[in-house]
């Protein structure tokens, strides 16, 4: 009896572990460096064809710090954000499953072994990167709109900088009539207070 309930009690274990999706960390982000500044925003402008090539670890890890990561040791962002609340939650989207990015501790958790790009935008890109706010967190929504404008420029100028191509997606929401948006929001798990905002493609541009 004794042995048949350490046994039950160690499957259960063992199940809800592999349950629960492990957090892995990403490359530490390459934080000097890149193009000088007024180079970078000569450089910035929208890319929407790229080559098949996916994003390595490291490029993924750039791309992300720079967006929104933790860049003093307040836990400040390289991202501005409107009394601080910090309130905008990154995913990124491969063919092999989407992730949510934790600036914390440069970790990323697999929420998806989906391929969701087709719900994120019409581009063929190896990547999107969705940007989400938790308006619980926010100051405002109008607070949680303009923070993720600063992401995205943040995204625009890292890709100039390392030679990827992006490009902003407010239209992902209105893909088949606003369905498209609500099942990414589902499909990523997120809570009812998360409002996906902007998604961006990114990849390696395939254009002049
Ligand atoms: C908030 C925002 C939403 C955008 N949404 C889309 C979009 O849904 N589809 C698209 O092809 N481009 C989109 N863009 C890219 C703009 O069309 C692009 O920035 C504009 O044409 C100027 O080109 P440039 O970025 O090369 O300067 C968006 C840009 C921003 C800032």
């Amino acid at each position: 009896m004794k042995t048949t309930l350490l046994v039950s009690a160690a499957v259960f274990c063992s199940c809800s572990f592999a349950a629960l999706p492990a957090a892995r960390p990403l490359p530490a982000p390459v934080r000097t460096g890149g193009m000088p500044l007024q180079q970078a925003l000569n450089a910035r402008r929208t890319i929407r064809s790229y080559k098949a090539d996916a994003l390595t670890d490291q490029q993924i890890s750039d791309l992300l710090w720079s967006a929104n990561g933790v860049n003093r040791n307040d836990g400040k962002r390289t991202a501005p954000s409107a009394v601080n609340r910090k309130e905008i939650n990154l995913h990124y989207l491969t063919a092999g499953g989407a992730f949510a990015y934790d600036p914390e501790t440069n970790r990323v958790t697999k929420v998806s072994d989906e391929d969701l790009r087709k719900w994120a935008g019409r581009f063929k890109a190896p990547v999107y990167i969705v940007l989400s706010a938790d308006l619980k967190r926010a100051a405002s929504r109008h607070y949680a709109v303009m923070d993720t404008g600063y992401v995205s420029q943040n995204i625009y100028l890292h890709c100039a900088s390392a030679g990827l191509g992006t490009c902003a997606i407010g239209s992902f929401s209105r893909i088949k009539g606003g369905e498209k948006g609500k099942l990414l929001h589902d499909k990523l798990g997120m809570s009812e207070t998360e409002e996906i905002l902007l998604t961006h493609s990114v990849g390696i541009p395939d254009e002049e």
